[in-house]
């Protein structure tokens, strides 16, 4: 799914968030571990504040897991509660209701306090299009996917899914609009698919991934695809077209076809666990 936002469409995502992050406790906010800062709208501190945050790292098994250990050092640092994910896989999942109790023990006391025992965490999940937010809401609902909402108490038309005596999670997923003004950022989330592919043509994101790559993770696109890591990036593009056949009529190099496969094959992590974004580049 390709998003492209509208001024429309973000004052409508943030309207919706405003009002459903009243009724909740704690802010599940999804990001992306191969780019944590570039798939955060930074919004999300000020509409979250006073509310218990946890970062989920999602799809920590396309990025490196020398940098999502940093990422999650970083995060804690700040003050949130974190855990790496695979929300396709499972992984991480079960760790995340001890995570919850302990990132809203704060409530927990003082209800506790006011005498009231057992109500459940009300959380509910935010981030950036397609950063994984229904695949994570079904990997920790399961099956364990019962409704509640029009009950008495529970806000008229909100659903909430009630995923054990705890926690009740708001079933739709908050969504915010990536900052992609910043050239850098827009760069990232192009690269990993966030937004469409058509705001940069695809050979110029192929020469800037290859770039990327020459710097960080020499050799691997040698490896891949049997070429020389040539200074152009567009000779390493037509040299991929060549050892791929990725060929137009007359045997001219079809790029674009070169282009597509490189970021696909980036995508789906068939260059292996890339991280973008260093947590050692921030502070
Ligand atoms: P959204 O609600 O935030 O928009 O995201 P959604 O759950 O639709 O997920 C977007 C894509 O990311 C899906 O891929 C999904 O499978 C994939 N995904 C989600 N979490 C993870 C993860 O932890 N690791 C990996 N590797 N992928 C993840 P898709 O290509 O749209 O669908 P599909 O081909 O996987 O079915």
């Amino acid at each position: 799914m390709h998003f492209q936002w509208y001024p429309g469409h973000m004052t409508k995502a943030k309207r919706m968030m405003q009002e459903n992050i009243k009724l909740i406790d704690l802010v599940i906010e999804l990001v992306d571990a191969r780019i944590p800062i570039s798939s955060r709208n930074p919004d999300i501190d000020e509409l979250g504040n006073n509310k218990a945050r946890l970062i989920l790292l999602n799809k920590s098994d396309l990025a490196e897991e020398t940098q999502n250990d940093a990422w999650v050092e970083y995060f804690k640092r700040k003050g949130f509660a974190v855990v790496k994910v695979n929300s396709k896989k499972g992984g991480g999942i079960k760790s995340i209701h001890g995570v919850i109790q302990e990132a809203c023990k704060e409530k927990i006391e003082r209800d506790r306090k006011r005498g009231i025992l057992n109500r459940p965490v009300r959380a509910m999940v935010v981030g950036i299009p397609n950063v994984g937010k229904s695949t994570f809401i079904n990997a920790l609902a399961g099956k364990a996917c019962a409704k509640t909402g029009n009950k008495p108490g529970v806000t008229k038309g909100k659903q909430w899914i009630r995923l054990n005596k705890n926690v009740e999670l708001l079933d739709t997923p908050g969504i915010l609009w990536p900052k992609f003004e910043d050239q850098k950022v827009g760069l990232r989330l192009a690269f990993i698919g966030s937004i469409k592919d058509e705001i940069l043509n695809i050979e110029e994101l192929a020469a800037e991934l290859i770039q990327f790559m020459k710097k960080y993770y020499m050799g691997v696109l040698a490896e891949k695809y049997d070429i020389m890591e040539n200074e152009d990036p567009y000779q390493c593009l037509a040299d991929i077209a060549m050892s791929r056949h990725c060929l137009l009529k007359g045997n001219e190099l079809d790029m674009a076809k070169a282009a597509a496969l490189l970021v696909d094959d980036f995508r789906s992590g068939k260059l292996g666990r890339i991280t973008l974004e260093f947590a050692g580049d921030y502070e």
